[in-house]
């Protein structure tokens, strides 16, 4: 986390968020706030509403309730790196990324996109066509594309998903480095672990609710985590003794 985040406004205020499909309510009155340069983990079981509250601070979804803000009521985009993306396989990288600016509407794409490449490593990449990168490579150009506008916040659902540990390291490497720059970044994932490891703070997020806002050493702490329970088995303890 960088030096000034306890004192900067946070870069993202979310303020009582809800969202029902029909009788089944998928968010409920979910509040939280990230700073600067900070890195949160949302975990919880599937169903648990994860997508749908990323995808309503993304501005894809709208919530029923709440409201999400960025300092001085600036309207500053979100990145959003979807589970599902729309790039495609038959264009090389850099054909994605320019398509991807202009439909951005970025003031210059062709900088922008020379700058994305730059940052992501991809630059020798440049012209091989997606379809034939390795997924930790295409999920490079998935995250180039949230960042394109070069958002504040970057919102990112479940990254690592699909990738091998050292592409994973690559991945981390790179989220922390953007972190580092002051970029807040939201990711949710499956892997306890990988929460531990990595976030400042985890969201525990059960059937809609925050059950858990906190650092990672206290949700081991809370959940009695230790030597003969790992984090995940003491994480399924803690959601069933809170009726999940
Ligand atoms: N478009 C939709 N229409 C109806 N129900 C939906 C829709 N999107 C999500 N839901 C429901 O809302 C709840 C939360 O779903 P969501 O996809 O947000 O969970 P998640 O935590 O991301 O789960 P997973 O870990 O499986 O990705 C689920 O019960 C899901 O079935
Ligand atoms: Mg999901």
């Amino acid at each position: 986390m960088s030096v000034d985040a306890a004192t900067a406004a946070p870069a993202l205020t979310v303020q009582g968020i809800s969202k029902s499909f029909g009788e089944r309510r998928a968010v409920r009155d979910v509040s939280f706030e990230i700073a600067r340069g900070e890195l949160v983990a949302i975990i919880g079981p599937n169903g648990a509403g994860k997508t749908t509250l990323l995808s309503i601070l993304a501005g894809i979804q709208q919530s029923d309730e709440g409201s999400v803000a960025q300092p001085d009521g600036t309207t500053a985009r979100i990145g959003w790196v979807p589970q599902q993306t729309a790039i495609y396989g038959k264009l090389t990288v850099a054909q994605n990324l320019r398509l991807f600016a202009k439909l951005e509407k970025v003031s210059d794409p062709e900088a922008t996109v020379e700058r994305m490449l730059d940052q992501t490593g991809l630059g020798e990449r440049a012209d091989e066509e997606l379809g034939r990168l390795s997924g930790g490579n295409r999920q490079r150009v998935n995250i180039a594309v949230g960042l394109l506008a070069d958002p504040p916040v970057l919102l990112l659902d479940e990254p690592s998903g699909a990738l091998d540990p050292r592409q994973r390291e690559r991945l981390w490497g790179f989220i922390t480095a953007l972190t580092q720059r002051g970029t807040a970044v939201i990711f949710a994932t499956h892997d306890i672990a990988e929460a531990e490891r990595h976030a400042d703070r985890v969201l525990v997020l059960a059937d809609g609710e925050l059950l858990f806002d906190d650092a990672p050493a206290e949700l081991k702490r809370i959940a009695q985590a230790d030597d003969e329970h790992d984090l995940e088995q003491a994480f399924v303890g803690f959601l069933r003794d809170r009726g999940h």
